[in-house]
C-alpha cells in the first residue's frame, strides 16, 4: 500500500455531509478506497492493448489526471461535489466506438471488484455503466454530425442511399 492508499483525511469536504456519511455507511467506500480503485484501474488502462494508446495521446500528466479522476469518483459515489469539470466535451471527439466503452466497464467493473466491498463495487458500477451510456451517445452524435458535415461539403462521397443536397437546396 503507497502513502496515497493509506490516506483517509478527505481532499474536499462533502457539500452534502450527511448523504456522504450515509452513502460511505451502506457501501464501505471512501476517499482512499476511491484513490486506490482510480490508480489501480488507471495502471490497467495504461497497459491496456486497445485504451492504452488513446489516452497515452492525450495525457502527459498522469499524476494530475489521476487526482481528477479521485475527485471525480469522490463525487459521483459519494456526492461530495469535489469534481468541476466537463467530461462530455473532452469524450466527444476521441476515436473511439461501442467496443471501447464496453472493454472500459469489464476493466472498471473488475477492478472495482478487487478493491471495493459487494455493496461498493454495485455502487460504482451502477454510476460507471449510466456515465459510459451518455458519453458514449455524445461520441456517436458528434461522429454522425461529422458524417453529414463531409457529405455536405461533398455529396459526391456520401454514403449510398443518403440523398445529397442538390445546388443552392
Ligand atoms: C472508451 C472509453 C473511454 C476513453 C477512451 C476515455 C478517455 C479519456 C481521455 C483520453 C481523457 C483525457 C481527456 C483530456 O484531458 O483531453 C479522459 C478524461 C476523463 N474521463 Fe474518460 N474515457 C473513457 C470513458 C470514461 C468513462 C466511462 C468515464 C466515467 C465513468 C470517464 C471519465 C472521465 C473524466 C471525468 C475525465 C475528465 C477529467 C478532467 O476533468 O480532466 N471516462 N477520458
Amino acid at each position: 500500500m503507497t502513502a496515497h492508499e493509506s490516506e483517509t483525511i478527505p481532499i474536499v469536504a462533502s457539500s452534502r455531509p450527511e448523504m456522504t456519511a450515509a452513502i460511505m455507511e451502506e457501501t464501505g467506500l471512501d476517499e482512499a478506497v476511491l484513490r486506490t480503485l482510480v490508480h489501480r484501474f488507471y495502471a490497467k488502462i495504461r497497459a491496456d492493448d486497445l485504451l492504452g494508446p488513446i489516452f497515452a495521446a492525450r495525457i502527459t500528466d498522469w499524476a494530475r489526471h489521476l487526482e481528477r479522476m479521485v475527485g471525480f469518483w469522490c463525487s459521483v459515489a459519494l456526492m461530495t461535489g469535489s469534481y468541476h469539470g466537463r467530461p462530455v466535451p473532452l469524450h466527444a471527439p476521441l476515436p473511439v466506438e461501442a467496443a471501447h466503452f464496453a472493454h472500459w466497464l469489464m476493466l472498471f467493473r473488475e477492478t472495482a471488484h478487487e478493491v471495493c466491498t459487494p455493496a461498493g463495487a454495485d455502487h460504482v458500477i451502477e454510476r460507471a455503466e449510466r456515465i459510459a451510456r451518455s458519453l458514449q451517445m455524445a461520441v456517436e452524435l458528434t461522429a454522425a454530425r461529422r458524417e453529414a458535415a463531409a457529405s455536405l461539403r461533398d455529396p459526391r462521397g456520401a454514403a449510398p442511399g443518403r440523398v445529397p443536397v442538390a445546388g443552392g437546396g
